[in-house]
């Protein structure tokens, strides 16, 4: 019987071709550090709701949903509608333009810190601009940053991996950009008041409100509050980073779900419909800081923002349509529904297997652990504890996440990594092909010793 990835080369010989190709243009073939898979990565064609299709015409279930910038899935009608319209009006006018303000509009009613708006062109500008803002406006120069939190790959935010330890590594990155960040282990609310209390140089605290990379480690929400406490005690400024959550979680992101205000919060993905874009917004005195004033302040105060498809007329139609078609919140709730019922047949199908480890998630964000004893949570979908620390989850082998990513892709599913995201048009019909995909995929993986 051929193995896994036996099996990926056999069903999959456009994409190999394709990739080899790709070689001979790209470093390790992709574009996306996270597209990278061994022997070679698969090439889709076309997109619809929850499926896409892959060159060797295969339909695939997709819980990668555009890195999470799909909430409504594939090729929304309403979506593509709004883009086509504005496409045959120009992509851009290298001027102001009424969608812009209808856009930020929308984030404004939506998001409760958005007191003023400034889009950027992805979630790595945002946290860019945020933390540029954040020392502008206090005159410190640390960053706080949780271990294993994502925020991008811009100099200010890298240099920490869920498996790096004290000291930062980022190759490439100047020296100063690492010292002048503090690393804290999530939930660690004395570590974080000693790096406050501490240190007099620090600008802010940046967060994925949920946990560290979209949740894989869950975040207990009173923890929120302490960071929230702590920040204003030291004047501090607390930046949420909604890239993956904004919208996603609730109309108004983590900070409405849990009733904590940052003072700057980062968006992108869900923000602008499935096409590029991001923002920074927050309290109006620290967004002034891009104002124009007199010559004085320009030079010495203002921090300065140019970006070429900052708010580009693409987005702002993509954007402002997606916004409104969720802003009541239903969309969101359908979409938690079915990933906790995945979530919920994942941990059976584990049981049943005896298979270590367990599938768990937030909203409709899920994750799964394999290959060591963690017990999953109590309603098979989301952990919730009183006290600290919260529930530690230990990461899966490379090896393994591997061997599921191409054993699910061999049966139609496609996994963002240690999980994925569901959206408003995944069905009950997508969570049982899932299902059973994931319990024939851990059967592959049992007779490779892989689990
Ligand atoms: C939490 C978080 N912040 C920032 C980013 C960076 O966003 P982008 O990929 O749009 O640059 C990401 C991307 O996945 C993210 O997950």
């Amino acid at each position: 019987m051929a193995t896994i990835l036996e099996r990926y080369q056999e069903l999959h010989p456009r994409s190999a071709a394709l990739h080899v190709e790709a070689l001979r243009v790209f470093p390790n073939g992709v574009t996306h550090d996270v597209r990278h898979l061994a022997p070679f990565p698969l090439y889709v064609k076309r997109a619809a709701g929850s499926r896409k299709w892959d060159v060797d015409d295969h339909v695939i279930i997709d819980y990668v949903m555009g890195h999470g910038a799909l909430l409504l899935g594939h090729a929304y009608p309403e979506v593509t509608r709004a883009v086509t319209e504005q496409l045959q009006k120009g992509t851009h006018y290298g001027a102001c333009h009424e969608m812009e303000i209808r856009w930020a509009e929308c984030v404004q009613r939506l998001v409760p810190s958005a007191q003023l708006v400034r889009f950027t062109s992805s979630g790595t500008e945002a946290t860019m601009m945020a933390v540029r803002l954040a020392r502008a406006f206090t005159g410190r120069q640390k960053l706080v940053r949780f271990k294993g939190h994502f925020h991008g790959w811009n100099d200010s935010v890298v240099g920490f991996s869920l498996t790096a330890e004290a000291t930062p590594q980022a190759v490439g990155a100047p020296l100063a950009a690492l010292r002048s960040q503090v690393l804290v282990p999530q939930h660690d609310t004395e570590a974080l008041r000693r790096a406050l209390e501490e240190q007099d140089d620090v600008a802010a605290v940046i967060i994925e409100p949920t946990g560290a990379s979209y949740g894989t480690v869950p975040l207990e929400p009173a923890f929120l509050r302490e960071v929230r406490d702590l920040t204003e005690r030291t004047g501090t400024l607390f930046i949420f980073d909604e890239v993956v959550t904004g919208f996603r979680v609730a109309p108004g992101g983590a900070q409405a779900l849990f009733g904590v205000m940052p003072d700057i919060t980062c968006l992108a993905k869900v923000l602008a419909g499935g096409l590029p874009g991001g923002a920074v917004v927050g309290r109006r005195e620290i967004l002034s800081l891009l104002d124009f004033g007199d010559d004085e302040w320009n030079l010495k105060r203002r921090v300065s923002h140019p970006g070429t498809f900052n708010a580009n007329p693409l987005s702002a139609a993509a954007g402002f349509t997606c916004l409104s078609l969720i802003a009541d919140g239903q969309p969101q709730e359908q979409a938690a529904g079915v990933c906790r019922r995945l979530c919920q047949g994942m941990n059976a199908i584990m049981r049943r297997a005896g298979v270590p480890g367990c599938a768990y998630g937030f909203s409709s964000m899920f994750h799964i652990t394999m290959g060591r004893e963690v017990p999953p949570p109590e309603d098979g979908f989301l952990w919730r504890w009183e006290g600290r620390p919260g529930p530690t989850v230990p990461g899966t082998s490379r090896e393994r996440l591997e061997a599921l990513k191409r054993g699910m892709l061999n049966r139609g599913v496609d996994l963002m990594r240690n999980g994925g995201l569901v959206s408003t048009v995944h069905s009950e019909q997508d969570v049982e092909a899932t299902l059973a995909a994931f319990e024939a995929t851990l059967a592959d993986m049992r007779r490779e010793d892989l689990i």
